[in-house]
């Protein structure tokens, strides 16, 4: 049976489609190329260019590749951005994650894992974070996604569907084989930006906020390396092959670091220094967030590249490489 990737051009998506393939999996990609990058998706892979908002299409791809189960990342991912442009963001991450659902249930696919975001927390009033944790998110962006995690819930119930939500949280790193990295244009992320300066394609960078509730005053995250990330999409196929219970689920490392850390380590790792200038708090930006992935690792999840400089590291190499095209 074959698996629709919806944005398997992306970053997160595109390392999924390869865990996938490195265990003999079929998937096909959907993606409508605004933010991904073709050459993302392996030779031999189907790719459809489009939008999961065309039902039309979407219903094409389900019966003709007889999809039993969907993987959908497609979305809008900057937290700044949301706060910016709302609207945007709950047409491409609420109303088309809608249609999308619509299509799945006509086309009668039994299974849906969702890409949902630890922005739906919000600033948890306890860290690490589990999913019984009240989701109060500080943003568009957390909200988009938070409506789409409870149209889920109300679509599983109602329908023959069973889903995976998973929560991510800081995704970072590369594909170790470096087929694929953060390809994005304009990228907005902590490391991307931090070795991209590192790399002289930046003057500087800033740090937003200094004067945080956290140690050293700017915000703590729980950085994810994205193929331990695609590998928890797969724990989330076998649980509903399984016949599993639909699930929400946290993905992250249990261990956080500071925007301070994180940008010493890049330092480290890429052996250069390079201008760092102090900015003000940035919208939407919650003080600390950090995962308690028990329930993921209960379903047979487990960490593989769990080390800050190992995802800075395979960053790297995949940003040499893009200085080298580009
Ligand atoms: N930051 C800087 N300078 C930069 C870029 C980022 O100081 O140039 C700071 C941010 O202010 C924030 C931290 O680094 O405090 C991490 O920011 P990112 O932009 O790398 O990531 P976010 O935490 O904003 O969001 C990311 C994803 C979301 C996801 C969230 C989960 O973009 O999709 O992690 O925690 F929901």
């Amino acid at each position: 049976m074959t698996i629709l990737i919806t944005g398997g051009a992306g970053f997160i998506g595109g390392h999924t489609v390869l865990a996938l393939i490195d265990r003999g999996e079929i998937p096909i990609v959907l993606d409508d190329l605004s933010t991904g990058n073709r050459a993302a998706v392996p030779s031999g892979v189907p790719f459809f260019a489009g939008d999961i908002g065309d039902t039309e299409l979407v219903l094409r791809l389900i019966q003709n590749h007889r999809i039993d189960a969907i993987v959908h990342f497609a979305a809008k991912i900057v937290v700044p951005e949301s706060v910016a442009d709302p609207l945007n963001y709950y047409l491409n991450n609420t109303v088309k994650t809608h249609t999308l659902l619509q299509a799945a249930v006509r086309g009668n696919v039994k299974h849906f894992v969702f890409s949902s975001t630890a922005a739906v927390y919000g600033n948890p009033s306890s860290t690490p974070v589990s999913e019984t944790a009240d989701p109060a998110p500080l943003s568009p962006y957390g909200r988009s996604k938070l409506m789409s995690e409870y149209m889920l819930v109300d679509a599983s119930a109602a329908y023959d569907l069973r889903y995976v939500t998973l929560r991510y949280f800081n995704v970072a790193g590369a594909d170790p084989a470096r087929r694929l990295g953060q390809s994005t244009p304009g990228a907005t992320h902590l490391i991307k930006v931090a070795l991209e300066t590192a790399l002289r394609r930046r003057s500087y960078m800033n740090i937003y906020g200094s004067d945080y509730p956290t140690p050293d005053g700017t915000c703590v995250r729980d950085y994810v390396h994205v193929s331990d990330l695609a590998r928890s999409h797969l724990a989330a196929l076998d649980h509903l092959r399984d016949g599993g219970e639909s699930r929400t689920l946290n993905c992250g490392y249990g261990r956080g670091y500071s925007v301070r850390q994180v940008v010493d380590a890049v330092r480290r790792v890429a052996g250069v220094d390079f201008e760092i200038r102090q900015a003000p708090r940035r919208a939407g930006d919650p003080a600390s967030i950090v995962a308690n992935s028990d329930e993921l690792m209960k379903l047979g999840w487990e960490p593989e590249l769990n080390d800050l400089p190992t995802m800075i590291e395979h960053a790297l190499e995949w940003e040499k490489k893009l200085t080298a095209v580009t």
